[in-house]
């Protein structure tokens, strides 16, 4: 018998296999370069506010330099959910919290507001884009830092060839395979998820969700424009993982904002 497979919204069921995807995602590495990037802009930074924090890898990874207070933050309940149940394996002491980034209800004020891997991809208008750079300049205190990176044009068309028809399975527990597309005329980039929940005695599916999530990828020359219509400043536009400039061809670029 086949089982009837089931609509997911983006990231509830692929929480709990958001770690196994994500498996060749170097993090140690990418919270190594946002503290590089914080030393070098925002040096003495204690006070760090993650959004779109996932799972919690970053921030995990960032709390063991044993130099910053961390408050990580996602609209998923399901991927915070899985991000304390890590925390609470570590006893981190990082404080994650169910929140939109654009609706930042927190009481504190941060030194350093950071956001990476394309969060900011999942906007899609600029309406929105401005909205949260006014959300985020309410909870930094003054002269701090607003660090985030998106995903341009080439590196959608690049990552179609290696995400497309992704597998994976964890006997007994998950099966999944991902579908990636993109729309490069309304530079709209897509990836199905479909996710097999196992049995853990017999390893065969016992419930099916197909879960989609759409990026809107943007050009470095269209980030630009819209932050000329905020507060912030670009004190750097950073190329990948590296401390040069952001240019035409990068595929990842990481904008640091004061
Ligand atoms: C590609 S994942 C990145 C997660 C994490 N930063 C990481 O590096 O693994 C994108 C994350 O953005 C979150 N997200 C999307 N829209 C959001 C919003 N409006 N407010 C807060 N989080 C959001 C999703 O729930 C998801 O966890």
């Amino acid at each position: 018998m086949s089982l009837a497979t089931q609509k997911s919204s983006p990231y509830t069921v692929i929480a709990d296999i958001y770690d196994l995807v994500m498996t060749d995602v170097d993090y140690e590495t990418w919270s190594d370069y946002i503290d590089e990037i914080i030393l070098q802009h925002k040096p003495k930074s204690v006070e760090l506010l993650e959004l779109a924090c996932g799972t919690g890898t970053i921030a995990f990874y960032l709390e063991e330099l044993d130099c910053y207070n961390i408050t990580a933050t996602d609209a998923s309940a399901d991927m915070i959910r899985i991000a304390k149940r890590k925390a609470a394996r570590v006893n981190s002491e990082i404080k994650f919290i169910t929140m939109n980034f654009l609706e930042i209800k927190l009481d504190k004020k941060f030194d350093v507001v950071y956001m990476v891997f394309d969060s900011l991809n999942y906007l899609h208008s600029n309406e929105e884009i401005l909205k949260l750079h006014s959300e985020v300049k309410k909870v930094l205190k003054p002269g701090g830092i607003f660090i985030y990176d998106f995903t341009t044009p080439r590196n959608s068309r690049k990552a179609i060839k290696y995400l497309n028809e992704e597998r994976r399975h964890l006997k007994g527990k998950f099966r999944y395979e991902r579908k990636s597309s993109y729309d490069a005329v309304n530079q709209i980039h897509t990836n199905k998820f479909h996710i097999e929940v196992m049995d853990p005695e017999s390893d065969e599916p016992t419930q099916v969700f197909e879960e989609e999530h759409q990026q809107k990828i943007y050009t470095f020359d269209h980030i630009k424009s819209l932050i000329k219509k905020t507060d912030f400043t670009i004190l750097q536009a950073y190329d990948g993982f590296e401390l040069k400039p952001a240019h035409k061809k990068s595929l990842r670029i990481t904008m640091v904002l004061q």
